[in-house]
Order: structure tokens, then sequence, then C-alpha cells
């Protein structure tokens, strides 16, 4: 499968060995590599209290954030909690960052200049970054703590399709993935069934061994006593099975080992595994959006400012000065006790500040990298009638990558597909295309694994492209020797004075809500504990 960044890295190097040997065997790497802390060694997070200045005889300090993403936000939810004073300048007309659902009427200008709005109707929704959590995820906790509702993701479906054109499958003849993996699974029980009978693995596998490792291939790979796969019913059936005397047709013919193996659908099976990924997810009812608002909700409207883009950082000898323009393009200036930086690293790089050169060298070393949605709205929900799939992603080798069908509303009258949701080099090409020219791409690919209707049923469309999207510019970021703990991340990552930093890019869950969230509560940490000693 395509990883989401261009190139193997330390992390992916982390999530493979996540993948096949789950997180207990990803974490003791990561421990061996002196990554992750050993069970117990990070302290929980104890949010600032307000007793904690009251015993101190001090007063709550004031905070400004710069961004409203979910790390800023969080960053002033926490510190609410204990009476810092705090102010979100945030740029756009909205909080959330990346965290943005488009619903009906939702506008975005990109860096060209070109505006969509979405026309969607009422209830329908796309969820333009972040679209699943997983259950041992951080955000769930604050979906808990700010009672917003959540429902299930499902993640991976055996009903959806997988499409491989490049690797000779044909339009109109996208496999189901149940089918896919029975085949995988199958051919590949075959092969080391076979292997072991033989001797093969002897060096490696007592007899006793041995004989454990025949049976699970056995049921794991629907093989029968010569170890030979010819399919059967987990493929699925090309006649459902009926009443008494109709027992269905299972689908025929199996292809040959050749033919699974050189056609690269196995490639999709492992992503589950992944310890960020899983089967069954969430995401809150009616929009992941609905994270931000509880949040902005929390901290209090009248300590957010959006359409408020920061211009400048200094800091001084007794707190910080921030200048920014405001939502009539006034200059404005704001002091603080301390500042959060929530904002993505490229673009705070970009503003004049007196934070020194090796904060600006970590800035710089950050790189922002792509990735693109595509919303098509249905006016019927022909995926559940006509293909049986509720739910879950297509995957495909086309340019498109991901097709997401809408995890809520089944059997409601409408519906919106991710039409695409791709990475690197194909999310550019659609970023360079106008948002028509997306839908006409899409849509004339996406035909070719659904039929007609992924045309006719069309009714509207909304594109999102991370990189030129202002005040954000990338879906997630590429970090030197791919770690937070970079050494020329340090001034960022562990800065001395009232200046803080926060994004999922400071954290080993990059590119979730739940790296996020942690930084921002490190920053809070950092900066809670620095106010209670001066
Ligand atoms: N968190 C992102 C996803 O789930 C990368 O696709």
């Amino acid at each position: 499968m395509e990883s989401r960044r261009s190139a193997p890295s330390r992390r992916d190097f982390l999530r493979s060995v996540g993948m096949t040997g789950g997180a207990g065997v990803m974490f003791a790497a990561m421990g061996a590599l002196g990554l992750a802390p050993t069970a117990g060694a990070a302290p929980a997070f104890q949010p600032p209290r307000a007793a904690d200045f009251r015993l101190s005889g001090r007063v709550p300090a004031s905070v400004v954030v710069l961004g409203g993403g979910v790390a800023g936000l969080v960053a002033a939810y926490e510190l609410g909690k204990a009476g810092y004073r705090c102010t979100v300048l945030e740029p756009r007309d909205r909080v959330g960052g990346r965290n943005f659902t488009a619903r009906a009427g939702t506008t975005q200008t990109d860096l060209s200049g070109t505006t969509q709005t979405a026309s969607f109707a009422d209830g329908q929704y796309m969820n333009c970054g972040p679209a699943r959590l997983a259950q041992w995820m951080v955000t769930l906790d604050y979906c808990r703590e700010l009672r917003v509702p959540i429902e299930i993701f499902p993640n991976t479906n055996a009903d959806a399709y997988i499409y491989n054109e490049r690797d000779g499958m044909e339009p109109g003849k996208p496999v189901r993935f149940r089918t896919v993996r029975s085949d995988v699974h199958g051919y590949v029980s075959e092969l080391l069934a076979k292997a072991s009978a033989r001797g093969a693995l002897d060096m490696e596998l007592s007899g006793e061994d041995r004989e454990q490792l025949l049976a699970f291939l056995e049921e794991w790979g629907s093989i029968g006593g010569e170890y030979d796969y010819t399919g059967g019913s987990q493929r699925g059936y090309s006649a459902y099975p009926g009443a008494a005397g109709d027992p269905g047709r299972p689908l025929h013919p199996v292809p040959d080992v050749s033919a699974v193996f050189s056609s690269a659908v196995g490639r999709y099976l492992s992503f589950e595994s992944e310890f960020d990924q899983a089967m069954v997810m969430f995401q809150p009812v009616g929009g992941m959006d609905r994270i931000p608002q509880a949040l902005a909700g929390a901290i209090g409207a009248d300590r957010i400012r959006t359409r408020c883009a920061a211009t400048s950082v200094r800091q001084e000898a007794n707190g910080v000065l921030v200048t920014y323009t405001d939502s009539s393009a006034q200059q404005r200036e704001l002091r603080a006790d301390y500042c959060v930086c929530a904002m993505p690293p490229h673009i705070l790089a970009q503003l004049p500040h007196n934070l020194g050169p090796e904060v600006q060298r970590a800035l710089t070393s950050v790189s922002p990298a792509p990735a693109s949605k595509l919303g098509l709205e249905y006016r019927s929900r022909w995926w559940e009638t006509e293909h049986r799939i509720y739910g879950g992603i297509t995957w495909t080798d086309l340019d498109l990558r991901q097709i997401w069908h809408p995890a809520s509303g089944f059997h409601g009258d409408r519906g919106v597909l991710i039409g695409y949701y791709n990475f690197a080099r194909n999310a550019a090409k659609y970023d360079a295309m106008t948002p028509q020219q997306r839908v006409d791409r899409a849509v004339m690919l996406g035909e070719r694994i659904y039929g007609p209707k992924y045309r006719t049923e069309l009714v509207s469309a909304f594109s999102q492209s991370w990189m030129t999207t202002p005040y954000i510019e990338g879906a997630w970021h590429d970090l030197p020797e791919d770690t937070p703990d970079a050494a020329v991340l340090k001034p960022v990552a562990r800065p001395t004075g009232r200046v803080l930093f926060a994004g999922d890019w400071l954290s080993y869950v990059d590119a979730w809500q739940h790296g996020a969230i942690l930084s921002a509560r490190a920053a809070v940490t950092a900066l809670h504990g620095r106010a209670l000693s001066r």
C-alpha cells in the first residue's frame, strides 16, 4: 500500500512493525530505539487547576494562542480550567484548522483565489480532514468530556471493493475485499503449508510447532488436507444462498496463484493492522467539527478571535508581544505573559519573530505534505441498494486511491461519498486542477468501478486540497530524521522561554488529532510549571 509519505522513513518502519506484530511489539521496538517511554514513565496529564494559583499566591497569567486548530483549542481549553486568560487568534473564519467539515453553505477560497461553496443538502456533510478516531486515542476522551456524541466508523468493510486496473482488473469488475482476502490468505497458506510439510522450515520449527502452524493455516487460508487452496464460501457468492433447495452459487473461477500475486491486491490487507487504524473506529455524530465547536464553546466565544492573522511574534523581558491583522484588516497588538504557537511550523517560519536563529532553523526543517479529498453528493444511496456496501473503503490503484462510503445516514435519501482520498503525487495532480476538472476525472474513473450511477446520480461536489488551503498549506508534515525528537527541533519541542509550540507535528502520532492534543497538553504542562515557578 502506498504510504502517505513519499519515502520509507523511521516512523514508517515503526508502523510496519506495528502492522505485523501489533502494538506491543511496536512499543517494544520503540523502546529499543529509545523513542517510547516504558510503561509508567510518562506521567499522566494533570490539567492545571485554579487551586494551584491559590496555593502559590499567584494570579493566573495571560496567554495568547496562535492558531485555533485542535492543538490551539485544547491548549486554551486546558489552561482555561485553571483561570488563565487566553486569547486565541485564528486567521480563518472558523476554528478547527484541519478539522474541517463542509456542509451546506460552507465556503472556502484556495490560494489561487478559487472559491467553492458546498451545496450539500441539509444533514449531508464531508469531513475534509480528520474523519476517524481510534479507540485508544485521547480525542475520544474529549468527546466524552465535552459530550460530543460519537458513532461507529466502519473503516474496513469486507463488502467494499478492491480495483487494481493497472494490475489487470477490467472496468466493471472490481473484486470484493472479502474475495481478495480469501485468495491472498488461501495461497499464502497453501505455499507455506506445502513448504512446511516438505520440511523446508525444519530449521525454524519443531515438529510440534509445525503441526500447530499447519492446523492454523488450514483454517486461516481455508485449505484442505492436501493444502490446496480451491476457494470456498468465504470468497463470496455470485448468487447468495437461499431457502432449502437453493444453496447459492459460490464465486468462480478462483484465480491462480500467479494472478493473485501479480495483481498486487494483497497490499491493501494489512492496512487495518496498522496501529493507528482498525476495522472499528469512531466519528462524531454530524461531522468531525463537532469537536472544535465543543472546545470553542467551552473556551468561550469572547476568548476566540477568528479572521485574525498573526503578523509577528516578539518575546520581551516580561511577556510576549504579538501583532496581527483583525477581521477589518486593522493592525493590532496583543501583549500576554505567554504565547502558545499552534500554527503550522512552515507558516510560522514566515512571520517576523525574535525567537532566534535556532527556532527558525527548527521551523524551516519541517516540510508540509499534500493530501486531498473530494466529496460527491448523490441523490440516492445506490452503493447500498445496488452494491450492498454500507460504509468502509474501496481501494484502487487509480490515482483516486481510496473511495469512502458514508459511515452514517444508512438507508437515507442521500449520501456523500469521498470520491478520492489521496496523498503525495496523486494529491498534487488533483490539486493542480479546477474543482470541476477534479470532479470530471474522479467521476470518469469511479464509473469504471461502480457503473453509470456514479455519474447519473451525482448532484453536487466539494473538493479539499490541503496544500492550497490558506493558513494551513499542508495535510501533515515531514520531520527531520522523521522524529519530533530530532536535535534540530529541540528549540521548539522543549522551548525555554515564554513562547511554546504545539501541533501534531510535535508528536509521535502526527496527522492525527490525538497527536495535536498530546503536544498541546505538553505545552500546557510546561507553561503552567513556568508560571508557578516565576
Ligand atoms: N490520520 C489520517 C488518516 O486517518 C492520516 O488517514
